[in-house]
């Protein structure tokens, strides 16, 4: 009779197997072989038709709002099922527990592998906020100790230094990240001898652009000379656009599952330097922080990023969040965001069509500072929030209101086509036309 991992690992490959998906390598090192097999080769349309039968919301709606929350294939949810029924057959049964316990090992390898983050640089979080949060509260903040933010923030990267204003009084300086500043000279004209932290979104969700990673380097550099700390917001980054954490050169990375990577909900990562590791101090500590503990007061944390995670963990998520990104890295990630930035560049050539009913662009017009996050900016009669309530309950397109009044988000995946974003930008023309 198969032992109850025999028949757990048949299952989770049966479905990997069905799916199209790569085999996740991790424990199952029986099945090299399969792993090697090269993938299904897609006709350049077929593969996202055959992507998108996989993300059955796809058929429901016009999905545009991946840069909310974002969609995940079937099978991945079939995986993290499976897992949890696995693993509720005995979860301390030494049986089940061994093939649990290497889920999050597994994962923090591959995702260092896949974004660049040197060894033992990799904490497994529940969300982007999470690791922002764990950033924010890493310093023993001093009253007159300066923060950088800018005007393109997510409340994820805003509320905390509110929340650190309040409590210890530290000063927050915010630079203007509208299209076509220059970040390093908005950061110069705010860096001080007080300035202890710059966090910046890799991504805005509120205007889509995507800082260079050139530019980032030299902040970095810039940054490290002033014994300040760089922190980048990536939850709009993996996925969507290229990320590579060691040309970054930011010190922390904040990133999430359940945008761009089409994890499942709840599931996210801190990327650290691991020369920071000190220096990013812990706020919340528990059990699974340490190496050792003596409880007569001795311990020592854990040598990697793993010592921000704590407590018992959501196993079955963070192995449908692999079970995503070896997906996505199975399409191709050249394949993806060579088709999202295509899909944008159709988006801004048909705004551009549009001028004459007055839509414009919020997203930045150069190649280079583009993403997934397409932002267009509607007439000035037109508000967004009843655009994006007409088109959502109305024409089933998904889009969001972003910070700005009169601009509306498009979050452009490689699922989407060229024909929704055609339908979803005549819905908004006729919807300011019409003047809903
Ligand atoms: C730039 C940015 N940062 C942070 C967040 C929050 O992400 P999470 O839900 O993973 O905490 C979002 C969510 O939309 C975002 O767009």
């Amino acid at each position: 009779m198969p032992q109850p991992e025999e028949l757990a690992r048949r299952t989770f490959i049966t479905r990997a197997l069905t799916a199209g998906a790569v085999i996740p390598l991790g424990s199952f090192t029986s099945l090299l072989s399969e792993a090697s097999q090269p993938l299904k080769s897609f006709k350049p349309e077929d593969w996202v038709k055959d992507a998108r039968e996989q993300l059955p919301a796809t058929g429901q709606s016009t999905y545009f709002q991946t840069g909310g929350v974002g969609l995940t294939p079937t099978h991945v949810l079939d995986e993290v099922s499976d897992r949890l029924h696995f693993q509720n057959q005995g979860p301390a049964d030494p049986r089940y527990s061994p093939e649990m316990a290497s889920i999050e090992p597994t994962l923090r390898t591959y995702l260092a592998e896949q974004f660049r983050v040197p060894k033992g640089g990799v904490a497994l979080t529940h969300s982007t906020s999470e690791g922002i949060s764990i950033t924010a509260w890493s310093r023993n903040w001093r009253e007159g100790d300066e923060v950088v933010i800018s005007n393109q923030e997510h409340p994820a990267n805003v509320v905390p230094w509110f929340v650190l204003r309040d409590r210890y009084g530290i000063v927050i300086r915010e630079i203007d990240l509208d299209s076509g500043t220059d970040l390093i000279g908005e950061v110069n004209s705010v860096l001080s001898s007080r300035t202890r932290m710059v966090s910046l979104s890799h991504v805005s969700r509120n205007n889509g652009r995507r800082l260079r990673t050139a530019d980032c380097a030299e902040l970095a550099s810039l940054l490290e000379a002033n014994g300040t700390m760089f922190h980048l917001d990536g939850a709009q980054g993996p996925g969507c656009v290229p990320m590579d954490f060691q040309a970054l050169g930011c010190d922390a990375y904040s990133t999430c599952g359940h945008k761009w990577l089409c994890g499942p909900k709840g599931t996210g990562a801190l990327f650290v330097k691991p020369d920071r590791l000190d220096e990013l101090q812990l706020s919340w500590a528990g059990s699974h922080s340490h190496e050792d503990l003596d409880y007569a007061g001795a311990y020592t944390l854990l040598p990697t990023a793993a010592r921000y995670e704590f407590g018992t963990r959501a196993l079955a998520d963070f192995a449908g969040f692999q079970s995503a990104v070896e997906w996505m890295e199975g399409l191709g990630w050249d394949r993806v965001l060579g088709r999202v930035q295509g899909l944008v560049q159709h988006a801004v050539d048909r705004v551009r069509e549009q001028g004459p009913a007055g839509l414009s662009l919020a997203s930045p017009s150069s190649g280079a500072d583009r993403s997934g996050v397409f932002v267009i900016r509607l007439p000035s009669r037109c508000d967004a929030t009843d655009v994006y309530n007409y088109l959502a309950s109305e024409q089933q397109i998904l889009t969001s209101p972003v910070r700005r009044e009169g601009d509306l988000r498009l979050a452009i995946h490689f699922f989407n086509t060229e024909d929704e974003i055609d339908h979803a930008l005549d819905a908004v023309v006729s919807a300011c036309t019409s003047n809903r």
